[in-house]
């Protein structure tokens, strides 16, 4: 590991900061010494989120879908050292031939459109040694039946996770792809369906159990303060592709 690369007073820009796998993200970067600045399109749960964040962090609402809020909010923002992309919406999951194509199209607004934003406009202000680190999913990899266009998302960041890397270099860019892990991303399941999902994917699984938040938010950590890895994709999914 390059020397000088740890979190400490390193500011860190959390785009989907308010909840799940960003929200851990923040509050264990907080934890090693990160200045830490959370966006989210959602005032409330941004002030929620910012007060669970020991040693405090900065919080910003923001509808990243919004390129031009997005274009102001980092010209405001001023530099920083490292940029993590972890928002998303609720999947809407269809076998092909119910799936509705303008609806499909959407799928790519806030997962692929927002964070090729996030970066356009946020990598200028990134600090020598800083990174980016995307967000996907093991369905691109194992997808299961009515993943199509879920699974087309996660394929798409994996290859801009790798052309980013060439095109930005020196800044790193890299991304990761959790499995099922308990978080809110799952809500509009009713609460005794999520858990029995919950459950038997856990049980389906090597480990025994779904991930939580705190799993994944490690290997974002990691990304960050590796200066040696780029345009990488750490697969932390609880050994989902082994099944
Ligand atoms: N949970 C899983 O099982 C799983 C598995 C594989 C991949 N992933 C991926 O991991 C990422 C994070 O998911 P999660 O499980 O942590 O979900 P989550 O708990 O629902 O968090 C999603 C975050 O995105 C923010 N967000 C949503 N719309 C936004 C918008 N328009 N502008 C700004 N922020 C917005 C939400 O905040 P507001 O509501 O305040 O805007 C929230 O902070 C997603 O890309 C998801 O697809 C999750």
């Amino acid at each position: 590991m390059q020397q000088g690369n740890g979190l400490q007073d390193k500011r860190v820009v959390v785009v989907g900061g308010s909840s799940g796998i960003g929200l851990a993200v923040a509050q264990q970067a907080a934890s090693q010494g990160a200045k830490v600045v959370i966006v989210s399109s959602n005032a409330e749960r941004i002030q929620k989120a910012v007060a669970s964040i020991s040693g405090g962090a900065q919080g910003h609402a923001l509808d990243v879908a919004d390129e031009r809020d997005v274009a102001t909010f980092f010209a405001k923002l001023g530099a920083f050292d490292h940029l993590v992309f972890t928002a998303g919406d609720s999947l809407h999951l269809h076998d092909l031939a119910a799936t509705d194509l303008q609806q499909a199209r959407r799928a790519f607004e806030l997962r692929y459109w927002a964070a090729l934003a996030a970066v356009k406009y946020g990598s200028p202000h990134i600090h020598k040694g800083g990174s980016v680190v995307l967000t996907t999913g093991i369905a691109g990899q194992r997808p299961q039946k009515g993943w199509a266009i879920a699974a087309s998302v996660c394929g798409t960041i994996e290859a801009l996770t790798r052309a980013l890397a060439v095109e930005l270099a020196p800044i790193r860019v890299n991304a990761v792809s959790p499995g099922v892990v308990r978080t809110n991303l799952w809500r509009n399941m009713n609460a005794s369906e999520r858990e029995r999902l919950f459950e038997s994917v856990g049980n389906s699984l090597p480990v025994g159990r779904v991930g939580e938040a705190s799993d994944i938010a490690q290997a974002y950590l990691f990304l960050m303060q590796e200066g040696f890895a780029t345009g990488q994709t750490i697969v932390v999914d609880g050994g989902t592709v082994l099944v």
